[in-house]
């Protein structure tokens, strides 16, 4: 059994299994002239050895081999839970196409056929490598926006007359950015600020919140807290920093009168000076506590008269114009 020297990194570690010696050696030049580092064994059960102690960004693996072949390996490897993700590549003769077979009833994907051309060999394991690591990052993604979906849903849960609210709010800021020309990136953390941006009014108590009549100034500032208390609860979360101008500015307005801050003009984010538009949108069209809903015109003539003191006056002609024209969207999609 050999290993490359030096303590191989997690990244770019290749665990190489070929009995034959020198397709073993043309294979790790090969890897290592690209900057990979290797690890080597001559069968199945040298492999499962060296991955007790280490984690191998992926296997490639000869199928004929003594002692354990390579697909008894693989059967081995994906029964142990740390290792099931691993990808794995076969090395495999044009004759063996029982091989192939048998490798494709286990769920074997990638295959490399002997003899091994070493650009060849590089390119797969490059492509192979940036395909896992574009599906993790899929799913690292994936987990992030349903843990905000549910944190999300804990706010509606309380308040009985924003249901559908963050919804709502997220789908008419993402019409805005995508109207801005926002890259993929800024909406994508866009969709998790508009989705927490009410976050903090967890710590409201309920009867705050659900209160039909007037509040008292206490009760105001009490409700005003929750961009504050929501930018508290978010800091710590490294992932959804570019989530706090979203939670923390929302309530801010153009004319310097809103709150946190006070602040105005540009000085406010544009994360903020966004979702204003979505959210107070949202509030006027459907029923709260405090008022009836208005009709989408209706809010459209109070949105366009509020452009230079609530909202900003660049962003309200933009916003005007993306919603009519989503809404004459949808009615044209609703049968007669
Ligand atoms: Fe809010």
């Amino acid at each position: 059994m050999t290993q490359s020297l030096g303590i191989p990194s997690l990244q770019r570690l290749i665990l190489v299994v070929e009995d034959n010696a020198s397709v073993r050696s043309v294979i790790a030049n090969a890897l290592e002239f690209e900057g990979y580092e290797t690890l080597q064994a001559r069968n199945g059960k040298e492999a499962l050895a060296l991955l007790k102690r280490h984690m191998p960004s992926l296997i490639l693996s000869d199928i004929n081999m003594p002692q354990m072949d390579g697909l008894q390996f693989f059967q081995a490897v994906r029964r142990i839970p740390r290792l099931t993700a691993i990808p794995f590549v076969f090395l495999t003769s044009h004759s063996s196409s029982e091989d192939i077979q048998r490798g494709r009833e286990l769920g074997v994907e990638d295959y490399l056929t002997k003899p091994i051309e070493p650009e060849a060999l590089v390119r797969i394991i490059n492509a192979r490598l940036y395909r896992t690591a574009a599906v993790e990052a899929a799913q690292v993604g994936r987990a992030y926006l349903e843990t905000v979906k549910v944190l999300a849903n804990a706010i509606e849960g309380r308040d009985r007359y924003t249901r559908g609210h963050v919804e709502r709010v997220t789908t008419y800021a993402l019409w805005m950015a995508k109207a801005l020309g926002w890259t993929d990136q800024h909406i994508r953390m866009l969709e998790f600020g508009a989705r927490l941006h009410d976050i903090g009014k967890i710590v409201i108590p309920g009867r705050v919140l659900n209160k039909p009549g007037k509040l008292t100034d206490e009760e105001w500032r009490l409700m005003r807290s929750h961009t504050v208390e929501g930018a508290k609860m978010l800091r710590g979360i490294q992932h959804l920093r570019p989530t706090l101008p979203y939670v923390l500015y929302h309530h801010e307005r153009w004319d310097g009168k809103g709150y946190p801050e006070g602040i105005g003009g540009k000085e406010i984010p544009i994360q903020g000076r966004l979702l204003a538009l979505a959210d107070v949108y949202d509030a006027l069209t459907t029923t709260r506590a405090y008022h009836q809903a208005r009709t989408h015109e209706e809010v459209m003539e109070i949105i366009r008269q509020e452009a230079g003191k609530h909202f900003d006056p660049q962003l309200t002609p933009i916003f005007i114009e993306v919603m009519n024209r989503m809404r004459a969207r949808a009615r044209k999609k609703q049968p007669a």
